[in-house]
Parts: structure tokens; sequence; C-alpha cells
């Protein structure tokens, strides 16, 4: 775990979207595709005692760097969109489970939004695969040419059919199993939980192989504190399901683990 985490960049990619690259090299070293690191990010506000999760998007071993792509949402991250190099945040991770596609699958990266952050590592799997890329208009459309240059082929679905088809990131799975029938494909997802329902139906019915990342609120970020809990499957519980802890026994939960339920 490293506590390093002197911002060394931090830009505008678009709109409200913003690339932060932190030194931390131990977590540079290790990082999967999936994890994320918990990040306090100014330990001078006594108001900002929690720290905020973020995906690692890219690593850099060579030069002990971690690259947080983020979307300001609140002041947390609008904070965070204002610092400069040299400031230094604590940086906590790589933390959580991490995608593994099986070796004979094409990983596809299904993503709404900021979502491309947490899948972006699966491009280094020897097999190329896909970018599903879901949002609500070209606005929050991110991330597609640095998956282009990294060998993925880029599928985008807009809500307003600004970028790519318009409609949801869900209907892009039909076709893509149409035209390649005799493939056997593995989603890894991240996005907003009604797309993460959305799709982990659909992939029970299409019998496909799934991989979703499930991301709630956090506190502690290390599986202490409870505060992270989702409902998963768990046929010897009661009612079929138990809370797991979203930090600890995930992020990433195998499809067959979803629940989907109320
Ligand atoms: C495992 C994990 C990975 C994440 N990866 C990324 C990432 O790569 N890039 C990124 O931009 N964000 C990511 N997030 C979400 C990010 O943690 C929140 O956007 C951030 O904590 C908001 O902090 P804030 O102080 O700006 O907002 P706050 O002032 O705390 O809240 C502002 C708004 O954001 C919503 N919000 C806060 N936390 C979350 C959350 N965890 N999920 C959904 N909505 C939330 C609140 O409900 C509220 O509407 C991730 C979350 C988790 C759990
Ligand atoms: S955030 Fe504390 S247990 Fe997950």
């Amino acid at each position: 775990m490293s506590t390093c985490g002197e911002i060394l960049s931090n830009t505008n990619l678009k709109n409200d979207y913003f690339a932060v690259e932190f030194y931390a090299p131990e977590t540079a070293a290790s990082a999967r595709a999936g994890q994320f690191v918990h990040v306090r990010i100014d330990d001078t506000r006594g108001d900002w005692i929690l720290r905020r999760p973020f995906s690692i998007c890219d690593t850099d071993p060579a030069r002990g760097t971690v690259t947080v792509v983020y979307k300001v949402v609140g002041k947390g991250t609008a904070a965070l969109s204002r610092l400069t190099p040299g400031h230094r945040c604590d940086v906590m991770g790589p933390l959580g489970n991490f995608f593994a596609p099986p070796d004979d699958a094409v990983p596809v990266a299904v993503c709404g939004g900021y979502g491309a952050a947490a899948t972006f590592m699966l491009t280094r799997n020897p097999r190329k695969g896909l970018l599903l890329l879901g949002a609500r208009s070209e606005a929050d459309v991110i991330l597609t040419e640095k998956y282009a240059r990294a060998g993925f082929e880029v599928r985008v679905a807009t809500n307003d059919g600004s970028e790519g088809v318009r409609g949801f990131v869900t209907g892009l799975i039909p076709p893509l199993l149409a035209e390649r029938p005799h493939e056997k494909f593995c989603f890894c997802a991240c996005g907003p939980h009604p797309m993460l329902m959305a799709l982990a139906k659909l992939l029970r019915e299409l019998g496909q192989e799934g991989q979703l990342s499930i991301d709630h609120r956090m506190c502690c970020g290390v599986g202490s504190c409870f505060a992270c809990v989702v409902k998963v499957n768990d046929p010897s519980g009661p009612d079929g399901w138990r809370y797991a802890r979203s930090c600890a026994e995930g992020p990433i939960f195998n499809l067959k683990d979803v629940y989907t339920g109320e």
C-alpha cells in the first residue's frame, strides 16, 4: 500500500471530466484492471475526513504513476479538480478485487460514463477486445481514443444519438453476438446501477459470461465498517441473498452473484 500521492498532473479531459496522475509507485507496481484507490483529497480540512474511491484507470510502473479519471459531481471532486502538481493527497491502494476474463474469451468492456476508467487496463490483455460505451450524450463520451490506441474496437451508444448509435449500451450486445456467433466473450462492466442491472438480466438471457463492478458509496474502503454493502445472490440465505461488502468482496462480482431483485 502506498501513501505517497503527490499530484504530477491534473488535466481537464473535456467538460466535467479530469485525469489526475499521482506518484504512487507501490500501487502502480501491482494494480490490476478494476481495482481502486481510496483518496483523502485534503488532509487539512476537518470536514473532509472521508476518502473518495476512484478506479485506477492506468499505471506506469516505470515512472511509479497511477492515473485516475474522474467526473466532478460534488465538493470532493470539485476540490480535486483545483489541485495543482506538487500537492500531495493520501492515496491508499490498490484496493478491491479485479476483472479476470478467462484467457479463451474476448474481453468486452461495457461501460457507462466514467465507468470506462475502471476497465481500461483490460487493454493490457494479450487478447484485444472491445469497448462498448454508453452515455447520455456526446458530452459524457470519454476515453474512446485511448482505448482505440490500445487496440480495442470502440462502439458508442448515446441516449440522444449525438454520438454513435441512439439508445442504451446494452443495445450494442445482440448485434455483436450476431456478427461473431462462434466467439466466446467475457463482458466486464462498470457504470450506473440501473445500467448494470439491465446488463445482468440481458447477459443471463443471452447465456453470456460477465463480471460487473458494483460501485457503492464507501467509508473505510477496506472491509471494516459495512458502509458499502450490496445484496448478492446466496442460495443458502433465507431469501436467497446476503449482504457483501463491495470494497472488500468486490467491487467486481461475477454475473451469477449479481442480485437483480428489488
Ligand atoms: C469503487 C469505486 C470506483 C469509482 N471510480 C470512479 C472513477 O473512476 N471516476 C469517478 O469520477 N468516480 C468514481 N467513483 C465515484 C466517486 O467515488 C464519487 O463520484 C466521489 O466520491 C464523489 O465525491 P464528491 O465529494 O465530489 O461528491 P459528494 O459531494 O460526496 O456527492 C455528490 C454526488 O455524487 C454522488 N456520489 C457520491 N459517491 C458516489 C458513488 N460512489 N457512486 C455514485 N454516486 C456517488 C452523491 O450521491 C451525490 O449525488 C467510484 C466509486 C467507487 C465506489
Ligand atoms: S467501505 Fe467500509 S466495509 Fe466497505
